[in-house]
């Protein structure tokens, strides 16, 4: 199979690796041709470091690199069987580049886009054939993260999905089906796991080395929320909140917060600037957690039962089946434990109750229990037996 990538950046490069590792000739473009260098030498680089880690034989890596054709004009994409974009997050320019790919490549060949935020109808509708079109989205870094969402448009032709499908699962990823809504599974479902630990932050109940050890000890997550988003980079993250907020047509269930906008306004990007909610240059002026049992369950609880919310609801609008959400948050972001298991586990009435008290207390729409929890509660039922 011969697979385009266009783009060579973050991205880009680590879907040539993921293409080029399964035995797939692979084309790849960039515009900018520095890039194009670029993404050729940080590729070099990973997989000399794998051989000398004793992960790859040498034989390995040069394989995978012969795989790799960087092409300097997209012309040379007419071959592809199969091409994923990977580019600025733009519709109009990302719409710009399928047509001109279209206008090129045969028939047969499916067009994808690895966006995060964009409506798939909507870049899909830039085609003559729309129905070629659907979302691949793969997670950073795509060379080590397992889960890619498969995200087909309302013109995606049936057997266009399953073939995108079969392909990535050949390539050794865990696939998911998500409807095309904004955050398809991970980013919608994970939106709490920052914005409750962001506003129990804001309210003074603790600080952000308590939030992130609670979430941590307590609730066996690999990193805290605030470790998180210094690491992510609050303009990325706060960026996918409020291209998320925008999207759901401002429901409150995914306002951003103005203590994250203030970091990104500073320049307080986390770790790659020195400084977001923790100093990385002057690490004694951190907090110290308080580690305190009780109050740090009550933390966790808040901030869990609002991503099993999430996640319930998502269920409940049929965003994906209750397996693949389960299957996302644990194998695309690391959770201990997909959130309906922990909802079966809790009891799907005890989350609601803890729900309803945080309703009663703050009267928000972020604290609103999905019906689905509230169906479910009634007739004592549990997501899975
Ligand atoms: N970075 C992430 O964590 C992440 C995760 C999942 C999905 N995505 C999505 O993947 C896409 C790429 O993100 P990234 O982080 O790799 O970006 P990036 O900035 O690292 O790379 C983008 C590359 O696209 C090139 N480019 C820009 N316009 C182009 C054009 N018209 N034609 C060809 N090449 C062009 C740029 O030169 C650059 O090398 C975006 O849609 C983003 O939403 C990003």
């Amino acid at each position: 199979m011969i697979v385009g990538v266009i783009g060579s950046g973050t991205m880009g490069a680590g879907i040539a690796q993921v293409a080029a590792t399964a035995g797939n000739k692979v084309l790849l473009f960039d515009s900018n041709p520095e890039a194009l260098q670029q993404g050729k030498v940080n590729l070099e680089r990973i997989l000399s470091r794998l051989v000398e880690k004793g992960k790859y034989p040498e034989e390995k890596k040069t394989a995978i690199l012969s795989h790799i054709d960087y092409i300097e004009n997209l012309r040379e994409i007419a071959t592809a069987d199969l091409v994923i974009e990977a580019i600025v997050e733009n519709a109009e320019i990302k719409k710009e580049v399928f047509k001109k790919i279209e206008s090129l490549v045969n028939d047969e060949c499916i067009i994808a886009s690895n966006t995060s935020s964009l409506s798939i109808a909507s870049l899909a509708s830039a085609l003559k054939r729309p129905e070629r079109f659907i979302g691949i989205h793969f997670f950073n870094p795509a060379p080590l993260m397992k889960l890619v969402e498969i995200v087909p448009a309302i013109q995606t032709g049936a057997g266009v999905t399953q073939c995108a499908k079969e392909v990535i699962d050949r390539w050794g990823k865990v696939t998911v089906m998500a409807k095309d809504t904004p955050g398809f599974i991970v980013n919608r479902v994970a939106r709490p796991f920052y914005g409750e630990a962001i506003r129990i932050y804001e309210e003074g109940i603790a600080n952000a080395a308590t939030i992130d050890w609670a979430m941590k000890a307590i609730g066996g997550f690999r990193m805290g929320p605030f470790e998180l988003m210094d690491f992510i980079g609050h303009d990325v993250n706060y960026t996918v909140s409020e291209t998320v907020f925008k999207a759901f047509f401002y429901d409150p269930r995914y306002k951003p917060s103005f203590t994250q906008k203030r970091l990104v306004e500073a320049g307080y990007l986390g770790r790659k600037s020195g400084k977001g909610f923790y100093n990385y240059e002057n690490p004694e002026t951190n907090p110290v957690p308080e580690e305190d049992l009780e109050p740090g369950k009550k933390i966790m609880q808040r901030i869990v039962v609002r991503i099993i919310n999430e996640a319930a609801d998502a269920r409940y609008l049929n965003i994906a089946t209750k397996e693949d959400i389960d299957l996302a948050m644990t194998a695309g972001v690391n959770y201990p434990k997909g959130p309906l298991t922990w909802a079966d586990e809790w009891g799907v009435s005890h989350c609601v109750n803890i729900l309803d008290d945080l309703y009663q207390k703050y009267r928000e729409g972020q604290y609103r229990c999905t019906v689905l929890l509230r169906k479910m509660a009634e007739t004592d039922e549990r997501f899975f037996n």
